[in-house]
């Protein structure tokens, strides 16, 4: 694989590739350095609050797979790692809050110490069901955390025990999180530009 220097870079603008510099690539919301450094932090309070404990991360797919995969390394304990899918009816763009359980978890949840890890919550409902769907699993603990807040759009009070960043409540896109599942792979979070000229 290549290295990251060697990722050739856009020939009009040096030190951005031909993903990054796509139509419907807007500028950077959350840069890879501002990513890498607060979910370092994370790792470091989760590993602290879940001192001698073996936490179970749940990963709600597909959104938080990037993250998941950065959060889980930068946690110095014996974490088990398992995924949930989940699709809410809605558009491309807007959660409609009825969610569907596309798969659901292999390990029984009873007395273990769940966190949730999830990509972004912008309504809340997503994130809502959820935690209603798992805490009748019993259990011993469930918290979440969501790299990303968009503020201000919030239609339910769910506690987040862990929060990366608060962004103005517009569509992004990156590091995970994807528009009609494309740019999921873009390694900073951009927002969404409408990919008109
Ligand atoms: P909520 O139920 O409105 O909180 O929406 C949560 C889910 O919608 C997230 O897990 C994402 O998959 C998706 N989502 C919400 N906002 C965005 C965004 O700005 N970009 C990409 N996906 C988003
Ligand atoms: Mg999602």
């Amino acid at each position: 694989m290549a290295d990251r220097a060697e990722v050739p870079g856009h020939p009009d603008r040096p030190g951005t590739t031909p993903l990054e510099d796509g139509p419907e690539v807007g500028r950077v919301i959350v840069s890879e350095a501002d990513l890498h450094a607060r979910i370092t932090e994370l790792g470091q309070q989760i590993t602290a609050d879940y001192a001698g404990r073996a936490p179970l991360l749940v990963g709600v797919l597909k959104g938080a797979f990037m993250f998941m995969s950065d959060l889980s390394r930068a946690i110095a304990l014996p974490v088990e790692v398992d995924f949930m899918a989940v699709s809410s009816y809605g558009s491309a763009t807007r959660t409609s809050g009825v969610v569907r359980i596309v798969k659901d978890l292999d390990v029984d949840l009873v007395d273990r110490h769940v966190l949730v890890v999830e990509d972004i919550v912008d309504s809340g409902l997503t994130l809502n069901y959820l935690q209603r769907y798992l805490l009748a699993r019993s259990p011993a603990s469930l918290e979440v955390c969501a790299l990303l807040v968009k503020d201000g759009q919030q239609r339910t009070t769910t506690d987040l025990r862990y929060v990366g960043f608060h962004i103005p409540p517009e569509f992004v896109v990156g590091y995970g999180l994807d528009v009609d599942e494309r740019l999921r792979n873009l390694r900073a979070v951009h927002a969404h530009a409408d990919g008109l000229p």
